[in-house]
């Protein structure tokens, strides 16, 4: 028996019948498309978004679930409500389902106007012993470049067999970017990209150069854009989406409900629920609403945008309107596909203490010498807070020939789960049977590291820190102390199979999850990945604007052998393997040589890294393995109107097999396509 439950009374049937609707696709009336989210074994949210049109609003839509795409065999069939108060947005759940199917549903108003045939997916029943298949994605950007990892995606998937087929499409978050530029704000474009006209903001803020939203119809506005943009729409059409925010889909610089522009932090708390708001809206996902779900609509609370100024022990702003703002929705949730995969999804934006390296004070740790980095002392003393040292941190912190006050000697250490979803995300670890715990994490967590201490002298200033560089780029990379306390649990507890999935770096990782590095002990608890963006720049694409052409170390970030006619991503080389090898680089362009002056106490933790790679993720995770294979595009800074989205750069395969009690987690590597020869 299956059934669909939007507000109406549901609706169920024993048996399959075909559809006695006179649909007819009108994909006009349904600009956004359809989606679904969320799928159990036996249930799924279905969405769509049906405007008034030609002036007439549909009070219900009629959705229907079937078994072929056809609908000849129909499952099920409900009546759902399109409230102009959720934008005109629709989620129905569609249960009764069986595990492991795959199903069709459209959305008819009285009128016949149908929207387009979806595809979605019910998850494998906890029993199921098969591998489990789905990619991962984060930051797509639509103001400036395409979405040809949809369109890539896509058309692999149609190429394989049934069942190595994508189960779902893992979303860790920028599925929007908030910030907007307008094209006359930027005719000189975004570094290779030229600057879309994709939304204006009707009660937009403009700062600086770019607009941001300020209420609820400013975020509704940039999914609308965003969603019709066809590769999306016509991946949300092909696979159910699990969707969590990350940064962008409330501010760039934001926590809690705080945001930050020009260094100054202010309340924003009514766009903190405007954001959930709209996320609610567009996101068919199973998110937590106080006093009672609804999926008809989203309860947005009375706030005003009040000063935070009071902060617990954990970081978490006392003011009301703060706690009720982050507390509108509740994005944080674990699922299961089958024997093999415990899916911990968790909210890195909402709980989050303020990112100690984006303080005033931080700026002191900071030089044009040496972009991007700064000395891992520097950043565990930020990060640990009053904890550091065994909890009594030093009163300050060298750099060069400066002491550098410790401002952080008072505050409490960095957190970035908070301390209720981080009882909550220790306790689904513990207390899961599937062989895989994955947490999918919007933030990434592998150390971004160079050796700058071994710079030989003469070439730039002296690196002022007394061992290696890391970067502050607000994420488990420096977040050492909560990192170690999530590890530490893992390791305690003795369990295996824990990897991590994470966006919002730009940039392909491969490696191993230890909560310290060389110098001091190396002992990886599980595996750890991050996914390039689909769309939005990454930081060698900016480099290659933004550093000087005579910057001393420019050999360390994109620089260019003797043959080489423009800047190749040397920043991949300094991260894997160190400063030695990038001078190598620069001075013979021989690769090899250049690997084999390798620092083996650098990087243990990383196997790949690739800081200039769009496309998405696809993992494997059956009963002894857990496969991540990076899909790498070129930059899309146009739309490629091919059916495979344009050509591959690479394609490249890690591999971890399960591993025991008190066994080390292992990665190996493999190129199946392209060369990328700067990252392995
Ligand atoms: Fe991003």
């Amino acid at each position: 028996m299956a059934l669909a439950l939007g507000a109406a009374p549901a609706w169920s049937q024993t048996a399959a019948f075909p559809s006695a609707l006179a649909w007819h696709e009108r994909r006009d009336v349904y600009p956004q498309g359809v989606a679904s989210g969320d799928p159990h074994s036996d249930s799924v949210l279905l969405w769509t978004r049906r405007p008034p049109h030609e002036g007439r609003a549909a009070e219900k839509l009629n959705v229907e679930v079937a078994e072929d795409e056809a609908f000849q065999c129909v499952v099920a069939r409900a009546e759902a409500p399109v409230p102009a108060a959720s934008d005109w947005t629709c989620r129905v759940l569609a249960g009764g389902l069986k595990p492991a199917r795959v199903y069709w549903y459209r959305f008819t108003d009285a009128e016949g106007q149908g929207s387009r045939i979806g595809r979605t997916i019910t998850a494998p029943s906890d029993n199921d012993t098969r591998p489990v298949r789905f990619a991962f994605v984060s930051c797509q950007n639509a103001n400036d470049g395409a979405q040809n990892a949809y369109r890539r995606m896509i058309y692999e998937d149609q190429r394989v067999r049934e069942e190595d087929r994508l189960g779902f499409v893992l979303h860790l978050g920028d599925f929007i970017y908030e910030i907007v530029w307008y094209p006359e704000d930027r005719p000189q474009g975004m570094y290779d990209r030229k600057i879309r006209d994709i939304v204006r903001y009707e009660h937009g803020e403009k700062i600086q150069d770019f607009h941001i939203p300020t209420v609820v119809d400013d975020y509704r506005a940039i999914y609308r854009s965003y969603l019709q943009d066809q590769d999306l729409q016509d991946a949300r059409a092909r696979w159910p989406f699990v969707a969590m925010w990350d940064n962008h889909e409330f501010s760039w610089l934001g926590w809690q409900s705080l945001q930050k522009f020009q260094g100054v932090t202010r309340p924003a708390q009514t766009r903190k629920v405007a954001a959930n708001q709209a996320f609610f809206e567009y996101q068919p996902a199973r998110l937590w609403q106080p006093g009672g779900a609804s999926l008809d609509r989203f309860h947005a609370p009375d706030v005003s945008d009040a000063p935070v100024t009071r902060f617990d022990q954990h970081g978490l702003g006392q003011e009301p309107n703060n706690l009720t703002a982050i507390g509108s929705l509740r994005g944080y949730r674990g699922l299961r596909w089958g024997r093999h995969v415990e899916l911990i999804v968790t909210d890195q934006r909402s709980y989050r203490s303020e990112d100690p390296t984006d303080r005033p004070e931080a700026k002191a740790f900071s030089s044009p010498d040496f972009p991007e980095f700064m000395p891992e002392e520097a950043l565990e003393m930020m990060d640990a807070g009053s904890a550091a040292n065994g909890g009594r941190p030093s009163s300050s912190v060298r750099y060069g020939s400066a002491e550098v006050p410790n401002f952080r000697r008072e505050q409490p250490p960095q957190t970035i789960l908070g301390a209720e979803q981080k009882a909550w995300f220790l306790e689904k670890l513990r207390s899961s049977k599937a062989t895989w715990k994955i947490w999918g994490n919007t933030v990434a967590t592998l150390d971004m590291r160079a050796d700058l201490q071994n710079l030989p002298p003469g070439l730039t200033a002296p690196w002022p820190g007394a061992g290696y560089a890391g970067s502050p780029l607000a994420d488990y990379g420096t977040a050492y102390v909560e990192r170690a306390e999530i590890y530490d649990f893992v390791r305690a507890h003795g369990i295996t199979g824990f990897a991590t999935i994470a966006g919002d770096r730009h940039s392909f990782w491969a490696g191993l999850a230890a909560d310290t590095l060389p110098p001091k002990p190396f002992e990886p608890v599980g595996v750890a990945f991050v996914t390039g963006s689909i769309s939005a720049p990454g930081v060698v694409e900016a480099l290659e604007y933004a550093l000087p052409k005579d910057h001393p170390l420019r050999a360390l970030y994109v620089g260019q052998g003797p043959a080489d006619h423009r800047p190749q991503p040397t920043l991949n080389l300094l991260l894997r393997h160190g400063v030695r090898s990038c001078l190598e680089y620069l001075r013979s362009g021989d690769i090899q040589k250049a690997r084999a002056l390798s620092n083996p106490g650098l990087s243990p933790h990383v196997a790949f890294v690739d800081m200039g790679g769009h496309g998405y993720t696809a993992v494997r995770a059956s009963g002894d393995s857990f496969e991540a294979e990076f899909v790498c595009i070129p930059r899309p800074v146009e739309r490629n109107l091919g059916p495979d989205g344009g050509p591959l750069l690479y394609r490249a395969r890690c591999q971890a097999r399960l591993w025991g009690k008190g066994q080390v987690p292992k990665l190996l590597t493999e190129i199946l396509e392209g060369d990328p020869r700067f990252s392995v």
